[in-house]
């Protein structure tokens, strides 16, 4: 087990639902595995007025609903939560940050914290460059006694030029090794064990290249809308909010090169390769090779769900996008010529994300299918979430005298392989933080560089009146139009289900 230091997890924005819905359940379940070091505090900062006795009610009320040990009882909720604080700021205002340094004198003399701080920045992104300004002046940013780190949030950075200017800005304040760029699908298990499948396994390697895989598929479908998001998420949409950052970081896990050695800095420096091979959009693949949507009214079995003008605080003439599909290349040895096709949205028929390897076909059809894409697709599907797991399609023959191949499933399932359950993607990185392990967190150039790459799209949608923007029904697989960006008359986007082996089922909306 890796030791733990006696530390503080300061978050900014705490009253907020991020910290109420994941950050502090995550922290509790870390307490009930016995990560927690004996001297921790978590001080929750931001402008609302709470005593320490109602932050606590609240984060209680998150964790009976959000966390794993949510059944934990009151006692166990109750030792952890003596040792959560509140201070009420205006986070806004340079002076009130003497209150924080009090407070963590106070609770550093109180809980042996050794002076060691994380702090975590949950709040609006107008505040991403104030907070550690302050911060600084107030010396808290110095090692010079204990650690200091910075956790920031999405959004990094809302284009290419803010995000350099955002890492700019940090670095007057931090140094690049106390800068923790979260990008929670690098906290999944099953995104990290993609590395592990490809790595710790001799037969993939020599088939994972443009000699024998056809194309790749990349899937993060979510059921909901936008739901209480509509303010942020109508400045953001669908590109900014899930392709610049989680969708790109797991293109760099499918498409990287082994590393030498498994450490941050060898990891990171395979995965900047892939981005900077990125091949950029060119004017015409702009309009062919991009699609978005927004989701419109419908009726599902029976349930009304509101267009996305209709929801609350977005524009009624929005053109944001809830859908985005694409097709992009790498330019280097191993993938040049094979398709990447990425894809991403809100109201589609089930929450699904997805990496599908379609290998190449057999290079001649000796025998009869009963089923076509038993002789012309083996796939290998990667399931990033729910029913974590691997399913290999392969065709097998048909009992009885002819030799007949139909595509069976061999599958997998992470639920199988031990008792203990998945760790949250928060929950990982946070202890990663804890422990200085910035593997799974995004350097500042992977930042800049995944920018760099979806700048030019960004800007052809915001330019081009022409650009369109297609209407797909809620509880649909996005636009129709989407299904033209696959090549190949035979191939079409893989339409998943909750259950791995149960493909091609529409499910719950
Ligand atoms: C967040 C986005 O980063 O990821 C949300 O802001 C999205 O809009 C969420 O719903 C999806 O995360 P997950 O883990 O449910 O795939």
């Amino acid at each position: 087990m890796r030791k733990v230091e006696n530390q503080a997890l300061v978050i900014f924005g705490a009253s907020g639902d991020l910290t109420y819905r994941k950050l502090i359940p995550a922290v509790f379940d870390l307490y009930m595995n016995g990560s927690l070091p004996e001297g921790y505090a978590v001080l929750g900062v931001s402008r609302s007025a709470f005593s320490d006795t109602q932050f606590r009610k609240k984060m209680k009320e998150g964790i009976k609903q959000f966390a794993h040990y949510k059944k934990a009882g009151t006692q166990k909720m109750n030792e952890f939560l003596s040792k959560v604080f509140y201070l009420g700021i205006d986070t806004g205002k340079g002076e009130e940050y003497l209150h924080v340094t009090e407070k963590l004198h106070e609770l550093n003399k109180k809980l042996n914290l050794g002076q060691n701080y994380i702090f975590y920045l949950s709040t609006p992104p107008s505040l991403y460059t104030l907070i550690p300004k302050f911060l600084y002046g107030q010396g808290l940013t110095l090692q010079q006694k204990g650690f200091r780190r910075i956790i920031i949030e999405k959004p990094f950075g809302h284009d290419h030029a803010s995000a350099i200017e955002l890492n700019r800005l940090l670095l007057d304040f931090f140094q690049e090794d106390q800068i923790y760029r979260i990008d929670h699908y690098l906290g999944k298990e099953t995104v990290q064990n993609l590395m592990v499948t490809r790595f710790a396994n001799g037969i993939y390697e020599p088939l994972w290249n443009r000699n024998y895989i056809q194309h790749v598929e990349i899937t993060a479908a979510e059921s909901i809308g936008v739901e209480d998001r509509g303010g942020y998420y109508d400045h953001a949409g669908a590109l900014r909010d899930m392709i610049q950052n989680h969708l790109l970081q797991v293109v760099s896990l499918v498409a990287m090169e082994p590393p030498s050695k498994i450490t941050p800095e060898d990891i990171r420096y395979e995965k900047m390769k892939v981005f900077r091979s990125l091949r950029p959009f060119s004017e015409s693949d702009l309009k062919k090779n991009i699609i978005r949507g927004q989701y419109t009214e419908a009726t599902v079995r029976g349930k009304p769900y509101n267009s996305y003008r209709d929801e609350a605080n977005v524009d009624k003439n929005s053109r944001t996008e809830t859908y985005a599909a694409m097709k992009i290349f790498i330019d280097n040895w191993r993938w040049q010529g094979v398709p990447f096709y990425i894809r991403t949205g809100k109201r589609l028929p089930t929450h699904v994300s997805e990496v599908v390897i379609h290998f190449k076909p057999s290079p001649q059809k000796l025998f009869k299918s009963a089923d076509e894409s038993a002789h012309s697709d083996n796939q290998l599907i990667l399931r990033i979430q729910p029913d974590e797991g691997i399913l290999l399609k392969t065709g097998m023959k048909v009992p009885g005298s002819s030799y007949e191949v139909k595509s069976v499933n061999m599958d997998f399932h992470y639920s199988e392989l031990s008792d203990h359950y998945i760790p949250s993607a928060y929950e990982r990185l946070i202890l990663d933080c804890m422990v200085g392990d910035n593997m799974l967190y995004m350097q500042g150039e992977a930042a800049e560089e995944t920018w760099k790459f979806v700048q030019p799209i960004l800007d052809y949608w915001e330019k081009d009146e022409e650009a369109p923007l297609h209407g797909y029904p809620s509880g649909s697989w996005g636009p129709d139009k989407a299904d033209d960006l696959i090549e190949g008359k035979e191939n079409t986007w893989r339409y998943p289900c909750k259950n791995l082996a149960d493909d091609g089922v529409y499910c719950e909306l």
